[in-house]
Order: C-alpha cells, then structure tokens, then sequence
C-alpha cells in the first residue's frame, strides 16, 4: 500500500496559515517554548509557516495503524506542518509519555488515536492549558472537555455490517445482507468483542449484538458457551494470541461431544487470525464452502484478505484508512486556520463529558467476490499483495 500515493485531496498546498492565538479551541501556543508562536502578545494572531502536528498511534503490530500514521503524515506534511508520529507499542505510560513530550515541545495539534481512551484526561488538560486543539482519531477520548473534535467511522454500522455478514454467512441472510432465506438452523456461534478501554469495542458491539438478537431470540443462532457479555466476550488489547487463547478454551471447554463450531462473530482481522488458527488446531479445515466455520473481521488487513480471497476467513470491513487521515488533516487545517471543522455528527459520541462533534465516515463489507472492485480498484491493495498475502 503506497499511502504517499494518495495524499489526501483537500489537504491543498497551503504553507502559511493565521493561528487564532485566544480562540476557544486554540491554536499554537503561547508558551515560549512552542516551535510556532512567533509573534508577540496581546490578543494579536500568531502567524506561522506550517508548525509541527502531533501524531500519537496506539501500536505498530497492526498495520492498520501503520498505515494511519503513514496517511496522516503525508497529508500533513504535504499541508505545509512538520510532523511528529509516534506510537506507543500498546503502552499506555509509553503513550501518554510521547504526548507529554509533543506538549512540551509545542506542537500545533495533536492527532490522537489512544490505546486507553480513559488514560488521557491529565494530558489533555496540559494541551488545553496551552491551547493545542486536540483532534480525537478512530477511538473517542474518554472522561475529558478536552477533546475538540473526533474522526471516526460509523462504528455501530461496522458492527452491525459484521452480524451481517456472519448471516449472510451462515445463509440465514441472502446475498444482498436484508433478505432471510428461511433458514432456521440452528447454528453454533461463538462472539468475541475488543478491548474494553476502547470505547469502539462497545459501538462495534452493540451494532452486531442488535442485529443478531432476534436471530437469538428465534433460536436460530445458538450461542453454546453461554457466553453473551461483551465482558466474557472482550479481548483487552485487541491481542491476537488472547483471542486465539480463548476460541481453544471455548473448543475445549463446551465443543465435546461432537458438536461443532458453525460461526465466530469476530471484531478485527488479527482476533480472526487467532481464531482460525485455534479452529485449524482443532481440526477443523477447508474452507467455508466445505464447512469450515464462517468468521468475520475487521481492518481488511493484508493477510486477512488473502485468507478471505483462500476461502477460509469469511469477511472483514474495509474502512479506507486514507480517507480517515485526509479528514483529520482537514480538521486540523481548520482548527490552525482558526475555523470550526465541518462536524456531520453531534449526536452520537458523549465521552462522558460532553458529546464530541464528529465526523464519521461510511465503512463497507468485504467478501471475496468484491475483494477487487473494493480492495485492489481503489489501489488500496495491489492484485499482487493480496496474491501473496504480505503488503510489499
Ligand atoms: C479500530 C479498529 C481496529 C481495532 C484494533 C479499533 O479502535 O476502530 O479498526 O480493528 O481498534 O486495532
């Protein structure tokens, strides 16, 4: 994926941009140390030539986020700003660490995608204190005035398009994701949620929860292990080897006497890795034409893709990553222009706090029939990546 491709339109060419110094979500800072400020007091604007932007990622073990730092950057960087990119390993003292140390060193912006959404409270107050818009990426700050603005994607929907295609799957829905075929089952399924410390966990959960229930309630989706909670459900860390840890548990604990796994709800690429492999240790093989149990996902991640294309991984959700990072360099111009950022939601996502205004952009099922038109057309993976099942 050659993200330095599609620097994001509507990012412009703009170098010089005016810092509203005082305005509520504030601009640059006023601190002498800030790399930007650099015009005197008063109320008087601050200007500046780009400045630099802060951009805190949660962990580079998926590549995902690799891919949203990598957007984000260019974007930035072709806007004008220096940019500082960060990520944290999945540690949130590492975390909060290196946001620390962007507010110490004066960055313009900061553009946060968190690995705790409730751990940041203290550093967002210090970037208030300072006057540094903080712009919320994929995951909400939780518990804090402090966030300015969130660009998300409509996360319920992505849970609800995962239930989706877990009964398209199964063929208790048809094809086109609405029509019910009939089909009474009963089928075993097993569910499986995020990280609890994310708040996306919850939104993703309940979109597939909600779509599921009635197919729970009617008896024709049975969930063996009795495990329904997202607590028993949840995945802390989003590790992959945890997930994989908990499907043979599962396996082991409740599939004895001959009954079999028919399908795994299954909220991100790596978790779905893990679960396959705990399946495939188990015994169960092929692919989903022959039986092999129907498992969803999330990320369209380079190895899950080719396991979709082999047949083995049923599905995951493509949300496209540079249109994310071109919406948060939009926001931040905004903020650093001194305008309010274009919000097409300011209902949804209350942090505990207030309810952040967002932007939510629109995510899409992946099969294998359209791995091309939605995958490999639009350049985000080549025929080549998704042949070899390793991003080049
Ligand atoms: C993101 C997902 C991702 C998950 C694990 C969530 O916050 O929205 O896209 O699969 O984190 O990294």
């Amino acid at each position: 994926m050659k993200f330095r491709k599609f620097l994001a339109a509507g990012t412009g060419a703009a170098l010089a941009f005016t810092l509203a110094a005082c305005s509520g979500g504030g601009a640059g800072t006023t601190d002498d140390s800030s790399a930007d400020a650099t015009t005197g007091g008063g109320d008087a604007p601050a200007v500046t030539e780009g400045g630099t932007i802060g951009v805190a990622m949660p962990t580079q073990t998926s590549e995902r986020w690799i891919a949203d730092g990598d957007a984000v950057k260019a974007g930035l960087e072709a806007a004008g700003y220096d940019v500082d990119l960060q990520f944290a390993n999945d540690d949130i003292p590492t975390q909060s660490q290196q946001i620390d140390n962007m507010i110490t060193s004066g960055v313009s912006a900061l553009i946060i995608a968190a690995i705790d959404g409730t751990a940041l409270a203290q550093q967002l107050q210090q970037a208030a204190d300072a006057g540094i818009p903080v712009i919320s990426y994929d995951r909400l700050i939780r518990d804090s005035e402090n966030v300015d603005f969130y660009v998300t994607f409509d996360n319920y929907n992505v849970g609800v398009q995962q239930a989706t295609s877990l009964l398209v799957g199964l063929g208790i829905l048809d094809a086109d994701g609405v029509t019910e075929t009939g089909e009474t089952g009963p089928f075993n399924v097993e569910l499986f949620a995020g990280s609890l410390d994310d708040n996306n966990a919850h939104f993703f959960w309940a979109g597939a929860i909600d779509t599921l229930q009635p197919f729970i309630d009617a008896g024709t989706i049975v969930v063996p292990s009795g495990q329904t909670d997202i607590e028993q459900a949840a995945t802390l860390r989003w590790q992959q080897e945890t997930a994989q840890k908990r499907m043979e548990d599962l396996l082991t604990s409740t599939y004895t006497g001959g009954d079999k796994v028919q399908g795994v709800l299954s909220p991100y690429d790596g978790l779905s890795r893990g679960i396959i492999t705990a399946l495939q240790n188990a015994g169960y093989s092929g692919t989903t034409a022959d039986g092999f149990p129907v498992v969803t996902g999330q990320d369209a991640e380079i190895a899950s893709v080719k396991l979709i294309a082999d047949g083995v991984q049923f599905s995951t959700i493509f949300k496209d990553t540079r249109k994310l990072a071109d919406q948060a360099v939009t926001v931040a111009q905004a903020y650093l222009a001194g305008e309010e950022p274009e919000a097409n939601d300011t209902e949804t996502y209350d942090n505990g706090v207030k309810v952040v205004p967002s932007y939510l952009l629109e995510s899409d099922i992946v099969y294998a029939d359209n791995i091309q038109s939605l995958l490999v057309d639009s350049g985000y993976w080549t025929a080549e990546e998704v042949e070899s099942g390793q991003a080049s």
